[in-house]
């Protein structure tokens, strides 16, 4: 048993919803649904554009969840205000450009290192676990720890893509195997994310110490063809 818990982004939901300007497909019934199938935590990230999740879906999201929220926010007072708002069990402080696609690698934590210091103290004094996006570098996972975050998450994003361009990804992979090493040596929760499909997950869930995927895009992907109750059953299944 591997006993790495399942996050289920469902922001994809949203984006769909929003290309029509409709009400559906529905944010919510997305998570109540991940959470029947068996997600272990539902994820949203709540964008400063609201390109997808917006206000809304966090008010009935939260409200209505049962197992734990676990919201992205980008490190910006305005974040920091509905976080402590809305108390949500799981934060998950990532980096955020408005022109990317996607978020693209993990967060530079000496740019904003006071501001990040004083939203890790306030989300925790909360009651929220803290966790920040990070590259997979001991620098950054040795600043993680003294800003005292609970967990860090790392992006898994450049390995996925190797393995998806069916390129050589042994070096991307054992960055990652150190830096989940590491940050379980000096006590950080460790967890990755960003990019994973069946066949990444797989590799990655062999690294021993990682606690928590958090998967999004090829999840719902897959779920438009078999369901969202069997690609959570088929991701479980690869990962425990
Ligand atoms: N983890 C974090 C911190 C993210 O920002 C994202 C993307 O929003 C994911 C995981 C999920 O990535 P994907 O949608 O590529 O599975």
């Amino acid at each position: 048993m591997k006993k790495i818990r399942l996050g289920v982004n469902i922001d994809h939901v949203a984006t769909v919803r929003n290309a029509r300007g409709e009400k559906y497909p529905s944010p919510l019934t997305a998570a109540i649904l991940a959470q029947k199938y068996g997600a272990d935590s539902v994820t949203i990230h709540l964008r400063e554009d609201r390109r997808h999740i917006n206000d809304g879906d966090l008010y009935s999201i939260i409200s209505k969840l049962k197992i734990p929220l676990n919201l992205e926010i980008a490190a910006t007072n305005e974040m920091l205000k509905i976080a402590l708002k809305h108390t949500p069990p799981f934060i998950c402080i990532v980096p955020e450009k408005r022109k990317e696609i996607t978020t693209e690698g993990g967060l530079n934590l000496n740019f904003k290192k006071n501001f990040l210091k004083k939203l890790i103290y306030k989300l925790k004094k909360n009651k929220s676990r803290v966790s920040l996006f990070i590259e997979p570098k001991i620098s950054d996972i040795k600043l993680a720890k003294l800003l005292k975050a609970d967990c860090i998450e790392i992006h898994t994003g450049k390995f996925c893509k190797l393995v998806n361009e069916k390129k050589s990804f042994k070096n991307e992979l054992n960055k990652i195997k150190k830096a989940v090493s590491f940050g379980n040596k000096i006590g950080l929760e460790v967890h990755a994310g960003h990019g994973l499909t069946y066949k990444s997950a797989k590799i990655l869930s062999n690294t021993k110490g990682i606690r928590e995927f958090n998967i999004g895009h090829f999840l719902i992907g897959e779920s438009i063809f078999i369901g969202l109750a069997k690609t959570i059953k088929q991701f479980k299944k690869i990962i425990r």
